[in-house]
């Protein structure tokens, strides 16, 4: 069987960051025949049309990183009730310029976590709104909302919490599953 390749991008920039770390051990829980890597989204210019033209070696690798995925993943922390600004960012650079839009089409499933009682609910939906002008395919099933995320990780970051696990893993079926339909389609 053909392997599907995802690629996954989010957490947030700081050293410790639970989005991050449940980014990492879902490279474990994805189904056979399947690969997940992780893209960079350090060091991205701010949105300014005038340099849409004429973007960094770093932005053009991460759009042809997407381009080049079967689907994609998406694990974000929730800043005030919203998607955090510098993740917006990288969706809003990596989508210019217009008719250059390499989220077009893809498959993806989200994931955030919290170390409050909503495991960033909030931040998913509007990240689902952005999803439908990018016009990617969200997998809306299982939700993946990781609630207190402070006690789900241990000290090196592996995730300990099997419910958690299952989750995330049926949603990484779901979106391998989707992503390999889809590519029938069109091949
Ligand atoms: C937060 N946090 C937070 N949590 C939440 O559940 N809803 C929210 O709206 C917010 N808002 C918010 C704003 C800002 C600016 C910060 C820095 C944090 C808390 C957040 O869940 C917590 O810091 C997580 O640990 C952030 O994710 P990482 O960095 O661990 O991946």
């Amino acid at each position: 069987m053909e392997t599907i390749k995802i690629a996954g991008f989010g957490g947030s920039l700081r050293k410790e960051s639970y989005n991050r770390y449940l980014l990492e051990n879902a490279v474990n829980l994805m189904p056979e025949n399947s690969e997940l890597k992780i893209l960079d989204i350090k060091n991205f210019p701010l949105m300014n049309q005038d340099e849409e033209n004429n973007y960094p070696e770093n932005v053009k690798n991460f759009k042809k990183q997407v381009r080049d995925a079967d689907g994609l993943l998406i694990v974000t922390p929730e800043y005030n009730y919203s998607v955090p600004g510098y993740l917006k960012n990288v969706l809003d650079v990596a989508s210019r310029p217009y008719g250059d839009n390499p989220f077009e089409g893809k498959p993806v499933a989200i994931m955030s976590a919290s170390i409050g009682m909503l495991g960033g609910s909030r931040a998913q939906y509007h990240l689902r709104q952005s999803c439908v002008f990018l016009n990617m395919i969200p997998v809306n099933m299982p939700e993946v909302f990781v609630t207190f995320a402070q006690q789900k990780f241990d000290e090196n970051g592996k995730l300990t919490d099997d419910m958690t696990a299952k989750f995330a893993g049926q949603l990484l079926n779901n979106l391998v599953n989707l992503a390999r339909d889809i590519k029938k389609i069109r091949h």
